[in-house]
């Protein structure tokens, strides 16, 4: 069994190595999903009038798949990697990462289950009912204990700027988790939010928005500051830069949440609060998005033959996308169009697909080989149309949706001279149609990248072996 016995000398991956498979499993899985419903959304009747495969309990099984299954094992591999080498020890307390490992897939797989049966707090991206909520918060303690503790006994004096962002997300999640799944328990599988009304609104996009800025953007920005240079070969462009990107990227975050909630009935200054604060986050994370990008500067050439690394830049111009989109969205006149329709769908899978999910494969190829002992992937050329058919894909998915959205906007506020609507919503779904036919052949791409990438990790593990990576000696200056 492995330890954190300081004689211990090389670094600890057996957590790491597994969560990095199960990234590639459950991005197919919450993958395939996706297309079902998006499928299902162009032909209603593919739930073939089965309950559990309704589109209203399957959207929260991929939301919840792809987040926090796909999503979360990637950051949990990518972190308790990035932790070992930047600190030059072995993990702290090894036994509870792999109780982290095996707790979390057993959250996902209650999840997967109580999702289709129906049972959900109603909560967007917190549906999961409280006694599942409550191993959450166990694996969630374990996994902050092992990471900080990890930087507790470091021997390098200096923490990464990536360590700090993979810290940020650790603790900003547990809060936003215990203070959104407070609720009084009603049964086993029943329970009611602890708030009520405005203020339940208000907590809920709080968590929502920040679950955003942490999960799908801290964490991602940490793989972002430690993969990046190692697969570019050179240092990060401004490491002053990164700094100043932490400190205004996690105080702004958390602010910017009432954007959900412009026109109801929260008081209007918190609107404008939440929509100010938007607009200001443009800044840290565009300078984010060019402290990453510019990190290539004066090896741009590398870009033309190594698709890894087109994996991770590409990622960065998709992130920088959706965080000037965000900003546009969340002035109040814009939202008042783009609320409820197509375009905020087209804007959350810009930055999932493009942001969360392009640089989580990026940084899987790089660190998949070296946990086999291999140095590179199986096949290159594989890697090579994997980029190509899921960038096609993503575009093809987002410029569906702009296009969808923005025609829904207008024909709802479309009214004639004597007041009365031009269109009848149905009508709008109607021209809806052919856009849902794109984005499904856009998912289907996008979905098979993935089964290529899950086909070329497997040939890479059966030909690899596991490695016990040695900790380098450091030298003291
Ligand atoms: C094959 C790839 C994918 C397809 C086909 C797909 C499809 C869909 C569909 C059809 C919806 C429902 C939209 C609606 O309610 O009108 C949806 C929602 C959502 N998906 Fe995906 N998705 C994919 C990948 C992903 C990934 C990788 C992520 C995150 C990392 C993601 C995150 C989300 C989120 C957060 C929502 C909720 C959006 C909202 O409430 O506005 N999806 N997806
Ligand atoms: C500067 C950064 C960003 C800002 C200011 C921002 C702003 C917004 C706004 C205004 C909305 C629409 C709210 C509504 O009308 O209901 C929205 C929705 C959303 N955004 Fe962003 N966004 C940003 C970046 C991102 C990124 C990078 C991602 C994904 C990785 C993302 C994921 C989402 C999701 C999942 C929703 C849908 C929430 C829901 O209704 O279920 N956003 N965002």
């Amino acid at each position: 069994m492995e330890t954190s016995n300081p004689r211990v000398n090389h670094y600890i991956d057996g957590p790491v190595r597994l969560f990095s498979l199960m990234a590639v499993v459950w991005g197919v899985v919450g993958m395939l999903v996706g297309v079902i419903i998006a499928a299902q959304l162009t032909w209603p009747e593919l739930n073939l009038g089965i309950p559990w495969l309704s589109y209203g309990r399957l959207r929260p099984l991929h939301t919840n798949a792809v987040i926090f299954a796909f999503g979360g094992c990637a950051l949990m591999a990518t972190s308790l990697h990035v932790v070992q080498r930047t600190c030059q020890v072995p993990l702290f307390a090894p036994k509870l990462a792999w109780f982290v490992f095996w707790g979390w897939q057993a959250v996902i797989v209650l999840a997967a289950i109580s999702l289709p049966l129906g049972f959900t707090s109603g909560k967007e991206y917190a549906e999961l009912e409280w006694p599942i909520d409550i191993l959450i918060t166990l694996v969630w303690v374990s996994y902050a204990i092992v990471f900080f503790g990890t930087i507790g006994i470091r021997k390098v004096k200096h923490i990464y700027v990536a360590n700090w962002f993979f810290g940020a997300f650790i603790l900003a999640v547990a809060l936003l988790h215990l203070v959104n799944s407070a609720a009084v328990p009603a049964s086993l599988l029943r329970s009611y939010s602890a708030y009520a009304g405005v203020q339940d609104a208000m907590v809920q996009w709080w968590y929502g928005h920040n679950a955003v800025g942490f999960f799908l953007t801290a964490g991602f920005l940490g793989m972002m500051y430690y993969y990046v240079p190692k697969q570019a070969g050179r240092p990060i462009y401004s490491y002053r830069l990164s700094i100043v990107h932490f400190w205004a990227l996690i105080f702004t975050y958390m602010w910017a949440g009432p954007h959900h909630l412009h026109y109801t009935a929260l008081p209007d200054w918190a609107q404008s609060v939440g929509m100010v604060f938007s607009l200001i986050l443009l800044a840290p994370s565009w300078g984010g998005m060019i402290n990453g990008i510019m990190t290539l500067s004066g090896a741009w050439h590398k870009l033309r033959d190594d698709p890894i690394l087109r994996f991770l830049i590409v990622s960065l111009s998709f992130y920088g996308m959706a965080t000037f989109e965000g900003p546009m969205m969340s002035i109040k006149t814009v939202n008042a169009l783009s609320h409820y329709t197509d375009w905020t769908v087209g804007h959350v899978h810009a930055g999932a697909l493009g942001w969360v999910g392009l640089i989580s494969m990026g940084s899987l190829y790089y660190l998949i080989p070296r946990l086999y002992g291999r140095e590179k992937m199986y096949s290159t050329r594989a890697i090579e149309l994997h980029f190509w058919i899921a960038t096609i894909g993503i575009v093809l998915y987002i410029a569906a949706m702009w296009i969808a959205g923005v025609m829904q906007g207008m024909m709802w506020r479309a009214i004639n001279d004597d007041g009365t609507l031009t269109y009848t919503f149905v009508e709008s779904v109607k021209a809806t149609f052919p856009f849902y036919v794109i984005r499904l052949l856009g998912g289907l791409l996008y979905l098979g990248g993935m089964l290529v990438m899950a086909w070329n990790v497997w040939k890479t593990v059966a030909a690899g072996r596991s490695v016990k990576a040695p900790i380098p000696q450091l030298v003291q200056a």
